[in-house]
C-alpha cells in the first residue's frame, strides 16, 4: 500500500492497491499515481467516461498487442469506455493490407473488447453513445474529442495519453490536474472573427489560423450575423485548434457552456477571411480531379450517416470514401478507420476533403489536397454526375 502513498483513498483504491482487483488494475494504479507525482496531482479523482487511442496495430506493434493481450487477462472496464478508430478496420480491411496484419489489427480490437472496452472505433464517441454530463470528470485521449468534450460539453478531461485512458478505464480513476481544476479552464486571448462562417470547411479553417497564432486556450467571438454553428462545424474548429496549435478547448461567446463562467481576457487576436484564405491556400493546390473524397474527420454520427446512405454516392467505388463512422454505410476500406492513417487505394495520390485536420495530415502524407466544403465534396462523388 505505501507504494502508493496518500493517492489511496476510499475503499474502491484500497482495494486495487491490495490486488484484490486483479493485476490489470493494480499495474493501472501504479501508471495513473506515476502520473500523478509527475503532474504534481494532489489526488486521483474518479471518473464516468473514457475514450480511449491506442488502437492502430501499426503504433502499437506486437509488443504493445500483447501487452493489452496480458492487461486483458484480468482487466475489466469500470466506466464506459470507447474506442478510437484505428488505421483500418479489421472488419473491413482495405486491399492491400497484410492477412498478418488484419489477423494482428484484429487482435488488438479483440483485447479492448475483452476488456469490455466499447468498440465503436469512432473519435466522435459523444455521437455514438459515450456522452459525459456538464462538468463530469473524464479520460478522454483522442485530440479532437478531448476539445470537443471540454468545450462544446463541458465535461473535464486532460489530453490522455491511450495507456492513460485504458487505466483510468480499468480502475474508474484519473489523476486530478490541468483541465479538471476550474482556473485552468480560463480563457487567455479573445479571438475576434471578422468574417461569417458557413459549414465545417471553414469552422476548421478558423481552427488552424487561431492555432497557427497562439496555443493559449481562446474565447471567440463569431462576426456579427453569424448563424449559429452545427455540430460538425464545432467538431471542425476544435479539430483543427488543436492540430495546428495545441489548445484543447476553447470558448465562444454564447455557445460554449462556460464561456459565461471567466472574465473576458484582455489580450485580442483578429482573423479576418485573408487569414482564413491564407491557411486554405497553404493546404490546398489546384491541379486534377481528385481520386477520392473523404469526409468524416472527425467522425460524424448516426443522423449525419443516415443521411448520407440516402445520397446517390459512389461509395462502393471509394470515388467517395466516408471515413470511419460508416456503420450505416458500406464505403469499403476506410469503414471505422481513421482518414489521417487509414491506408489509401492503390494509385490514390489526389484527395479532395473538407476536413482541414485531414488535410493537415494527408499533406504532411505527401497527398495532394483540394479543400473543398461538404456540398462540393459530395457532388463529386454524386453518381447522378457521372457522364
Ligand atoms: Fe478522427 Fe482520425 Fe480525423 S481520429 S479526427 S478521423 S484524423
Amino acid at each position: 500500500m505505501t507504494v502508493f502513498g496518500d493517492y489511496i483513498q476510499g475503499d474502491a483504491l484500497e482495494s486495487i492497491a491490495r490486488g484484490e482487483q486483479g493485476d490489470a488494475a493494480y499495474h493501472s494504479l501504479e501508471l495513473l499515481v506515476g502520473l500523478a507525482r509527475a503532474f504534481h496531482a494532489p489526488h486521483l479523482i474518479p471518473v464516468s467516461s473514457v475514450q480511449i487511442s491506442g488502437v492502430s496495430f501499426w503504433n502499437l506493434g506486437l509488443e504493445g498487442l500483447e501487452y493489452l493481450e496480458t492487461l486483458a487477462i484480468d482487466g475489466r472496464v469500470r466506466v464506459p469506455a470507447t474506442l478510437n478508430p484505428a488505421a483500418f478496420n479489421p472488419k473491413a480491411p482495405p486491399a492491400g493490407v497484410s492477412h498478418s496484419d488484419v489477423e494482428n489489427q484484429a487482435r488488438v480490437v479483440a483485447a479492448y473488447g475483452a476488456m469490455g472496452v466499447d468498440t465503436t472505433l469512432t473519435c466522435a464517441p459523444y455521437l455514438w453513445g459515450n456522452l459525459p454530463r456538464f462538468h463530469s470528470h473524464i479520460a478522454w485521449s483522442e485530440s479532437s474529442a478531448v476539445v470537443f468534450a471540454n468545450s462544446v460539453i463541458g465535461a473535464m478531461t486532460n489530453r490522455e495519453g491511450g495507456p492513460a485512458a485504458l487505466a483510468a478505464a480499468l480502475t474508474g480513476y484519473a489523476p486530478y490536474y490541468g483541465l479538471h481544476l476550474m482556473e485552468n479552464r480560463a480563457p487567455h486571448i479573445v479571438v475576434h472573427v471578422h468574417t461569417a462562417l458557413s459549414g465545417a470547411l471553414e469552422f476548421g479553417l478558423l481552427g488552424a489560423a487561431i492555432g497557427q497564432r497562439t496555443r493559449e486556450i481562446p474565447f471567440i467571438i463569431l462576426a456579427g450575423g453569424q448563424s449559429e454553428p452545427l455540430t460538425e462545424d464545432l467538431q471542425a474548429l476544435g479539430a483543427a485548434l488543436i492540430t495546428f496549435g495545441g489548445a484543447p478547448m476553447f470558448h465562444m461567446e454564447s455557445i460554449t457552456p462556460e464561456s459565461l463562467h471567466f472574465p473576458v481576457p484582455t489580450r485580442t487576436l483578429e482573423v479576418t477571411a485573408g487569414d482564413l484564405a491564407a491557411v486554405h491556400e497553404s493546404l490546398s493546390s489546384p491541379g486534377e480531379k481528385p481520386q477520392l473524397v473523404l469526409l468524416g474527420c472527425p467522425h460524424y454520427g448516426p443522423s449525419k450517416m443516415a443521411a448520407l446512405s440516402r445520397l446517390p454516392l459512389d461509395i462502393e467505388g471509394l470515388s467517395i470514401g466516408t471515413a470511419a463512422s460508416c456503420n450505416t454505410l458500406s464505403c469499403g476500406g476506410l469503414r471505422g478507420g481513421c482518414a489521417a492513417v487509414a491506408p489509401l487505394p492503390s494509385g490514390v495520390n489526389r484527395i479532395a476533403t473538407n476536413s482541414v485536420k485531414a488535410a493537415f495530415y494527408l499533406k504532411n502524407r505527401g497527398v495532394s489536397i483540394e479543400l473543398l466544403s461538404e456540398a462540393q465534396c459530395l457532388a463529386l462523388g454524386n453518381r447522378s454526375e457521372e457522364p
